[in-house]
């Protein structure tokens, strides 16, 4: 079973879902829209091929990604920091195949910032959500959340620590899981 991660930055998750024995899948290629992304270099070092572009077209962008991914056989998407919105093209091929990570409780914090929303905002509890995605931004259905509790002394970054490290090992489990029951 092969699947694609999309990536456009940092790439901590990605390296995370490498790093996870016994993994359901075989993660055959990285997407991303970066070029010089730290995410492709990271890719590179556990040998999985990568497919970088930049298009501003979306209709023609998502041809040229499924093309890419057809012939690559790939038959999961996994978003990880993927800052683009998928169209129509894209979720027609892949429909209920295409996950997202998100670092908030979603619906709350959604788009960019997420962590540094929830620390201005106050409120006492974030966490992490993987979920289906849609056409919307960090909308479609939950598959699972976890809370993180947002502590006294917080800083936004101790707190994005924090959520890093839920996020690292809740991804590849529900991977997992959601691959095993298929
Ligand atoms: C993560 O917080 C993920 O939840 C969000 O984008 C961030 C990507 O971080 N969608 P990284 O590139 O995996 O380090």
């Amino acid at each position: 079973l092969k699947a694609a991660v999309f990536a456009s930055g940092t790439g901590s998750n990605f390296e995370a879902i490498m790093e996870t024995k016994h993994l359901a899948c075989e993660i055959a290629l990285l997407v991303c829209d970066k070029a010089g992304a730290s995410v492709i270099a990271k890719a590179e070092k556990y040998g999985v091929p990568t497919f970088v572009f930049d298009a501003p077209d979306k209709a023609t962008y998502e041809k040229v990604i499924i093309d890419k991914l057809e012939e690559s056989g790939i038959s999961w998407i996994f978003l990880a920091g993927y800052m683009r919105i998928a169209g129509p093209t894209l979720l027609r091929s892949y429909e209920g195949r295409i996950l997202n990570i998100h670092p908030s409780l979603l619906p709350a914090f959604p788009g960019v910032d997420a962590i540094g929303q929830a620390f201005r905002a106050g409120v006492g509890t974030t966490g992490v959500t993987v979920h289906y995605i849609d056409e919307g931004i960090d909308t479609g259905p939950i598959i699972v959340q976890e809370k993180v509790t947002i502590l006294k002394d917080d800083t936004e970054e101790s707190l994005k620590k924090r959520i890093q490290q839920v996020e690292h090992q809740l991804y590849p489990k529900v991977i997992n899981q959601l691959l095993q029951s298929k």
